[in-house]
């Protein structure tokens, strides 16, 4: 077959056909994996920086990088959710241990940009180490700044100054576009120096935009056109893309203006299909066209950039009924991810993006009113750094996807019938391996006989799942007749080949190689059966019992030992293949593989240890010891070639935990009061603003953006004299949902106004959430004479910009103050967070008078607060501040995840900023939810020293005020870990 291929090189700087390819390149000639000869040789080296130019083609069936086809393999995750650099190693090494190649980021431009013209990428903003961190672990990155990217982030991650700004954003507006060119400039300028093409990083693909569907017109297409050709004039030099919403066929090869460069352009969608959804068909097989996926882009291989492994939970938890993220990790779990992301296999989509895979903290200001601090996602890796069980599907596609080229280009082959399942067959039309998906969409188990290539196999598909068949597949010197447990891998380590099969806990796996001569077979572990009988060896293990079973295979058909390796999915995630120069290796044992090294005989293992586990390698010839974490271990080699410890690793020590105590508190809010000097607050006396809310006829603009204040809480203070007759006082305002309006009048309160709590309806959980407070004014109030009515608006973000419509410009803080009875001129004055902090960013603080004087900060003195102790129950409205400090001592080799958890009443009216060693990780709304422990980043924690933890708490008057219980909780803990450096 005829195929057309496209390179994209910065060498050739555009389209290069058959460039670079190994002498296999052009039309007709042999895929560069026949072109290679063995299936099972060495996986193609992790990507670094290795100072080499690459090119990056495709076909329509995958990627083609340096002429090997490759299957993307990626998961999402925020350096901007993770705000201690150190730990994005962590959780990268994690995935590359885990399966992924790739990881795919957006680029945040509010959290780089306090003002227009002022860039940050310094401290937790350094996307030049995060970039260069990847590339030190091996994968690839798929980099995605926007400038419009939604991500559940203040304004879809617009700066909060872009809200004041004249143009409609997401279109061609020239005074937009001047703004987004300079974050592109800047952003460019650092990724620039991490291409793939260039072998100065491992950038594979980059995206621009983020679900445009918002402006279909002449605008719209020269706005993407124009980002098209600022990316290309800032020298990136790798195919583009973009991530269309739901399949719309939108933004395919040739819809837009890319300056005539024709094979640049990717076509990649996005899905985010319920647990009960039957896992839809979005591939390149379809008949074409809109909704199908990618086969609206025929040319262009299968491309995902967004595929759900998660999702998000509104404040109030109406999502996962209040369970909070374990509810989503439960509902779209293991199982989910072997239905959906099988059936995208089985679709051709050769690129796959999870989102999330590490979902991380909104913490500060950042997230959108939409969610609440965690970002958890219930993703494979939760917020608190920790492995779950949902690794287990991504660990074998991912291993085999890397390991087994098979995999990278398949076609849809004859169809299959099984009663009761719904099966895929593909084939590779090169080596003649053949591929069964085999789902089952309801919730009973099935037992039945699959017609394959191969003859009749039994299997069982358990309920709401789904398992991958393989017939024909090279597996060193032997051929695979079958197997009903899922290929993993298949390497070369030394002198043998060592193939790795799983399944689910209990299972029977059958296993038959095609054997024209009769093998010498050893069963090194008991629960093992074999027997050899018309030229076919049959092997079945039942799965779990001792953890990993082993079957030795030599002689017959290859002079080279064949070791077949059976594991559950518990055990699976403990096997971790690493490619060194000298060879690859297979290590089995600890929770997590992150470094290998060989240094003549001895192999220089990291990683972590949570269980009491051996240490067992495979690996190159002439291997006699292992070190583990620098101790070297004593070993002794087994009847499967391998090396194994003689004795055991002890299990991660436990780690104690300190009670907080010693708490001072200090009320503040002197706002209020009406001898407050407000002469150095800037005057709200502006008349027109770009926000799309409406500015009140004839009255002054109160929208805190307008005054620059974009982040956090704000504070107004209205002067009049002329109240004679004053009844009532009414504020409009405006926050996103959960925010909330306190006011006072001569310093005595009047009251509280909350947003409510949103529910189910996803369009509840959306929009401006405006509402008007109206108190009543008590005669005493109403006496002639100067009158000062303070209100403290707690804002919850801006909306993102979905539709393109400037939602991210609804006003933010009040809109009107209208009074009944009386019409006084009122003078009003408003403030905010004080400078941004030079560190932390501009998301970290609002303009409460404990942040405005640094109360947050762990210098600050406090040792004039008054003492106190939780828990506390009082009754009156307004802010109070708690700090306390706490000492942890964490042994160095120690990784331990910890968080902040508050119990209390969930009756009780108040909610509470917390500032761990002056960062704002997040707030908590007693009577909301459904958050209850916050995750503090070691880094930002000093797991080995002191630590200062400030509450800023707003308490309403309708009840009785905490805070409750307030405690540290260990969420994780391992031997091992990275070192840490402080933030
Ligand atoms: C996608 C969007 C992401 C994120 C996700 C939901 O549609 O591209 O940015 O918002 O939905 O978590």
């Amino acid at each position: 077959m005829a195929l057309s291929r496209r390179n994209f090189s910065a060498l050739a700087g555009s389209t290069a056909l058959g460039l670079a390819l190994g002498g296999s390149g052009g039309p007709g000639a042999p895929s560069a994996y026949a072109a290679h000869g063995a299936p099972t040789g060495p996986a193609p080296a992790p990507p670094s920086a290795d100072g080499e130019p690459h090119t990056i083609g495709y076909d329509r069936y995958s990627l083609l990088v340096d002429g090997e086809r490759l299957v993307v393999w990626s998961g999402e995750m925020h350096p901007f959710r993770l705000p201690s650099p150190s730990l994005w190693r962590d959780v990268l090494q994690k995935m590359r241990a885990h399966g992924y190649n790739a990881v795919s980021i957006y680029a945040a431009w509010n959290y780089h940009s306090p003002a227009p013209g002022t860039y940050d990428f310094t401290g937790v903003r350094d996307l030049d180490l995060f970039l260069r961190t990847a590339a030190e672990t091996g994968l690839y990155v798929i980099l995605r700044p926007g400038p419009y990217i939604n991500a559940e982030v203040d304004g879809g991650g617009f700066p909060g100054w872009l809200a004041a700004t004249e143009g409609r954003a997401r279109t061609d507006d020239p005074t937009y576009l001047g703004h987004v060119d300079e974050w592109l400039t800047q952003v460019n300028r650092i990724a620039r120096r991490h291409l793939y093409t260039r072998g100065t990083g491992t950038i594979l693909l980059y995206q621009i935009e983020n679900e445009y569907d918002a402006h279909l017109d002449e605008s719209g297409r020269a706005y993407m056109s124009h980002l098209y050709k600022k990316v290309r004039a800032d020298g990136i030099d790798v195919p583009l893309f973009h991530n269309d919403k739901g399949r719309n066929g939108y933004w395919v090869p040739g819809s837009f203006d890319t300056g005539g460069e024709k094979d640049g352009w990717l076509y990649g969608f996005d899905g985010y299909p319920s647990p009960t959804q039957t896992p839809p068909d979005w591939g390149t097989f379809g008949p074409g066209g809109a909704k199908g996926g990618a086969s609206a882009s025929p040319s262009t291989p299968g491309f995902v950039p967004e595929f759900g492994g998660g999702w998000f939970d509104p404040w109030g938890g109406a999502m996962f009924d209040g369970k909070g993220y374990a509810e989503s990790r439960r509902t779209r779990d293991a199982a989910y991810e072997r239905r959906f992301y099988l059936t995208n296999l089985a679709n051709g989509l050769t690129l796959h993006n999870v989102y999330m895979t590490f979902g991380g903290t909104s913490w500060g200001w950042l997230p959108a009113p939409v969610v609440y601090t965690s970002y958890d996602y219930g993703a494979a890796i939760d917020e608190g750094r920790g492995v779950t069980e949902k690794i287990a599907p991504m660990h074998q596609l991912g291993h085999l996807l890397q390991r087994v080229p098979d995999f990278a280009k398949l076609d849809r082959a004859a169809e299959v019938k099984a009663d009761g399942l719904k099966v895929y067959h593909l084939a590779n039309p090169d080596t003649g391996a053949h591929v069964y998906v085999a789902r089952n969409d309801a919730a009973d188990p099935v037992t039945t006989d699959l017609p394959t290539d191969a003859g009749r196999v039994r299997v069982t598909v358990p309920g709401k799942d789904a398992r991958l068949l393989t017939t024909g597949l090279k597996l060193g010197g032997r051929i695979l007749k079958y197997a009903t447990a899922e290929p993993v891998l298949c390497v070369t380590a030394g002198r043998q080949d060592i193939a790795l099969f799983s399944g689910r806990r209990a299972e029977m796996a059958e296993l038959v190689l095609k054997c024209r001569t009769e093998p010498s077979v050893m069963r090194l572990d008991p629960e093992a059966a074999w027997a050899f009988a018309d030229d076919e060896l049959h092997v079945n293990v039942p799965l779990g019992q001792g953890g990993l079973t082993r079957v030795l295979v030599q002689k017959g058909e290859s002079e080279t030992p064949l070791l077949l390796l059976f594991a559950d999915d518990a055990t699976v995630v403990r096997l971790f293949p690493y490619d060194t120069p000298s060879g690859t290796l297979l290590v089995y044992g600890p929770a997590l593989l992150r470094h290998v090294e060989l240094r003549g005989s001895e192999v220089h293992l990291t990683g972590d240890v949570t269980e009491t586990t051996s240490v067992e390698v495979w690996g190159p010839r002439g291997i006699d010891s292992l070190v583990w974490n620098g101790r070297r271990l004593p070993t002794r080699v087994t009847l499967s070639g391998s090396l194994m410890t003689t004795g055991l690793l002890p299990a991660a020590p436990e780690v104690k935990l300190p009670e907080l105590g010693g708490w001072r508190m200090r009320r503040e809010n002197p706002e209020a009061g009406p001898g407050f000097d407000d002469s150095g607050w800037k005057t709200a006396d502006k008349r027109t603003s770009f926000s799309t809310t409406p500015v009140p006829d004839g009255r002054p603009v109160l929208f805190a953006d307008d005054y620059g204040f974009h982040y956090g809480d704000v504070w107004y203070r209205g002067t009049f004299t002329d109240s004679t007759g004053l009844d009532e006082v009414a504020l409009a305002y405006s926050t996103g949902t959960q925010g909330l309006l306190m006011a006072w009048l001569d310093g005595e309160p009047l009251g509280t106004h909350r947003m409510p709590v949103p529910d189910k309806d996803t369009t509840t959980r959306q929009g401006s959430w405006a509402a008007t407070a109206a108190f009543p004014v008590r005669q005493a109030l109403r006496s002639p004479g100067r009158h000062v009515l303070s209100v403290l608006v707690r804002r919850m973000q801006r909306d993102q910009d979905g539709k393109g419509l400037d939602t991210h410009k609804t006003a933010r803080g009040l809109v009107a103050a209208t009074f009944h009875g009386a019409s006084p001129k009122v003078t009003w004055r408003i403030q905010g967070a004080a400078a941004p902090d030079p560190v932390r960013g501009p998301m970290n603080n609002g303009g409460l008078y404990g942040e405005r004087k640094g109360w947050h900060l762990p210098a600050f003195r406090d040792h004039d607060w008054e003492p106190t102790a939780f828990p506390r129950a009082a009754r009156y409205q307004g802010v109070t501040w708690y700090r306390t400090g706490f000492r942890l001592s964490v042994p160095a080799d120690v990784d331990a995840s910890i968080g902040l958890t508050f119990e209390d009443d969930p009756y009780r009216a108040y909610r509470a900023q917390i500032f761990l060693n002056g960062w704002n990780m997040g707030q908590y709304i007693n009577n909301v939810g459904p958050q209850h422990t916050f995750v503090l980043p070691n880094g930002i924690l000093r797991t080995r020293g002191t630590n200062t933890l400030a509450l800023a708490v707003l308490s309403e008057f309708t009840t009785l005020s905490g805070p409750g219980k307030v405690s540290l909780t260990l969420l994780g803990r391992a031997s091992g870990g990275l070192p840490v450096a402080p933030v």
